[in-house]
């Protein structure tokens, strides 16, 4: 028999003795024992204290009316097994306490007490563990949330969300975990020497404003050296520390006094900014930060890679797209040098004129001036074509403007006008007068335009001359602008309609086959949609739409 079997018996024995009672009753929990086949035999004061229910209303069933009913049925299944097995019964349930009427969480323990192998009595504990239940309730509650919110940053980043609304998120929802805890993000400069304003959403906006654009060094700052060394820096007092000695009178303004940086890496190891952890007063690390560390660390340095990769995604389109659009102004030479040659042509004739009148014995002076008029007016029309052509083949960033489609939509026309003579094509427009205002980058817009318009012509090179009819119509769809060029060429199998915007599909012998995948994502970056519909009779229709400005700036 080991000690604690000795123990129970000189228990079960003292059960009969008066002092049993005495020193159950002393116990802070409730003590019960029970008949071998379950029946309550005896139970402490603190049960009536607790439950309020006397011994005579317990007996029977009627002490399981303490129980939280979802927990009852669970209780019994495990009592009852106990009760045919001899096992020990290790249950956890609420019980309704009377003070309160409101139920509180038990660790509930029975044992049998056996002789010759036959269990002769149950004892029972019920302790009350609702503030531990509870404390592990809420902290797991608080994982689910901080879990959730994880979730929630990543699909932000997945979402290609601006990076400082992301990084901002982040640091919410680590401020969220502990207390009195400020967060910020700060990246390193491209030169990799500076720091940059990545988010600090509840640091004063004085102090975020006056580190942005500081340099990195050996004694810059918790961030800043954090950076410079790649390892963390854990500054316990911003006010002794020598390492914040040049910003340490910011730091006083903005009420900031321990800061704790760790750099942020990427995938490859090098440094893409750091995270710091500010309080208000001196303090030291308790351990429990290097957690949340981890997590805004990683988090933030997936969202510093995915946006770079997105701005070299972009730059790499911007180039495709610079090379398209070169390669199809290549094409228009002709037409362009018309479109240039015209106006030329037309002030060298008026100039001609101006000189033999000028020649004459009386020069009718009002003429000249009507003949000077027009060359400065040409003399503007060719500048303006030029100035257009420039726009087309310089490589530059794109700029949204407020446009005027129809505008956009002319002026592409007009580059290709001569190309379509000379290929026999008829050029129609269809401009509606009240179009809304789109957002948009001039130069990519044309770009489009003139890819579907070079397309239009190529597919109807087959076409019978007295066919070939090209339109570029501009309506109101809802309150975006939509834009149709409708050509009468070969068509598009449905099978195809896919097809063709994807990269490097072409039919053309000197075709690249970007044109249309380069014109989807212009739109597409644009907000606006690209797609082609077959015409009733012969052709296509490529129809794009865009957003008006003023709902886009709404949305
Ligand atoms: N209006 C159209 N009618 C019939 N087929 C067309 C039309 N527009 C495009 N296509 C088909 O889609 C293909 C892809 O067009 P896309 O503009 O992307 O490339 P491309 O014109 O061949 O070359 P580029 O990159 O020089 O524009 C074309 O090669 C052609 O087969
Ligand atoms: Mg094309």
């Amino acid at each position: 028999m080991n000690q604690q079997a000795r123990a129970l018996e000189k228990a079960t024995a003292s059960a009969a003795e008066p002092h049993f009672p005495l020193l159950a009753d002393a116990l802070p929990q409730i003590v019960w024992t029970a008949s071998p086949d379950g029946e309550i035999e005896y139970f402490n004061k603190r049960w009536f204290d607790y439950t309020g229910i006397s011994f005579e209303d317990a007996q029977g069933s009627g002490w399981q009316s303490a129980l939280h009913p979802d927990d009852l049925q669970i209780y019994l299944d495990r009592w009852n097994k106990s009760l045919r097995t001899g096992e020990n019964c290790e249950v956890e349930f609420r019980l309704r306490s009377a003070s309160d009427a409101s139920y509180h969480w038990q660790l509930s323990r029975a044992q049998a007490w056996e002789k010759n192998g036959q269990v002769t009595k149950w004892f029972g504990t019920i302790t009350d563990v609702d503030l531990i239940v509870c404390r592990d309730l809420a902290e797991r509650k608080q994982e689910e949330v901080f879990r959730t919110g994880q979730s929630q940053v990543l699909e932000m980043i997945a979402r290609s969300e601006p990076l400082e609304s992301v990084l901002a998120r982040l640091m919410l929802l680590i401020e969220a975990q502990a207390e009195e805890m400020l967060c910020s993000i700060l990246l390193l400069s491209d030169d990799g020497g500076h720091v940059r304003h990545g988010a600090a959403p509840s640091l004063p906006a004085d102090y975020v404003k006056a580190v942005d654009g500081a340099p990195i060094g050996p004694k810059n700052g918790s961030c800043g050296t954090a950076m410079y060394l790649a390892k963390p820096v854990i500054v316990t007092d911003i006010f002794t520390n020598p390492l914040w000695e040049d910003y340490r009178g910011l730091a006083k303004a903005s009420g900031l006094r321990a800061c704790w940086s760790t750099p942020i890496f990427s995938g490859s190891g090098k440094v893409l900014g750091s995270f710091a952890m500010y309080y208000r007063q001196p303090q030291r690390p308790s351990g429990s930060e290097a957690k949340l560390t981890e997590v805004a660390t990683h988090i933030a340095g997936i969202a510093i890679e995915h946006q770079r990769a997105e701005d070299e995604l972009r730059r790499t389109q911007g180039q495709l797209a610079h090379v398209a659009r070169v390669t199809t102004m290549g094409e228009l030479t002709a037409s362009i040098a018309h479109e240039v040659n015209q106006p030329l042509g037309a002030i060298v004739g008026n100039a001609d004129i101006c000189l033999d009148w000028l020649a004459g014995e009386h020069p009718d002076l009002w003429k000249i001036a009507e003949a000077l008029e027009d060359i400065s007016r040409d003399g503007h029309r060719a500048s303006e074509v030029i100035r257009r052509i420039r726009g087309l083949a310089k490589k530059q960033l794109p700029q949204k403007i407020t446009l005027d489609i129809n505008e956009v939509a002319r002026e592409a026309q007009e580059l290709v006008n001569h190309e379509a003579n000379m290929r026999g094509v008829t050029l129609l427009t269809e401009f509606a007068a009240e179009l809304p205002a789109v957002s948009g980058d001039r130069v990519q817009l044309q770009q489009v335009l003139l890819n579907l318009l070079m397309n239009g012509m190529d597919a109807m090179s087959t076409t019978e001359r007295q066919q070939r009819r090209l339109t570029i119509g501009t309506t109101r769809k809802g309150g975006q602008a939509l834009v149709a060029v409708c050509d009468c060429g070969v068509g598009i199998e449905q099978a195809q309609a896919d097809q063709v915007f994807k990269a490097f599909h072409s039919t053309k012998s000197g075709g690249m086959g970007m044109g249309l995948a380069i014109s989807r994502s212009i739109i597409e970056a644009h907000g606006g949609r690209l797609w082609l519909e077959a015409n009733s009779g012969p052709g296509v229709t490529f129809k794009f739409t865009l957003p008006s400005s003023t709902t886009e700036a709404h949305s």
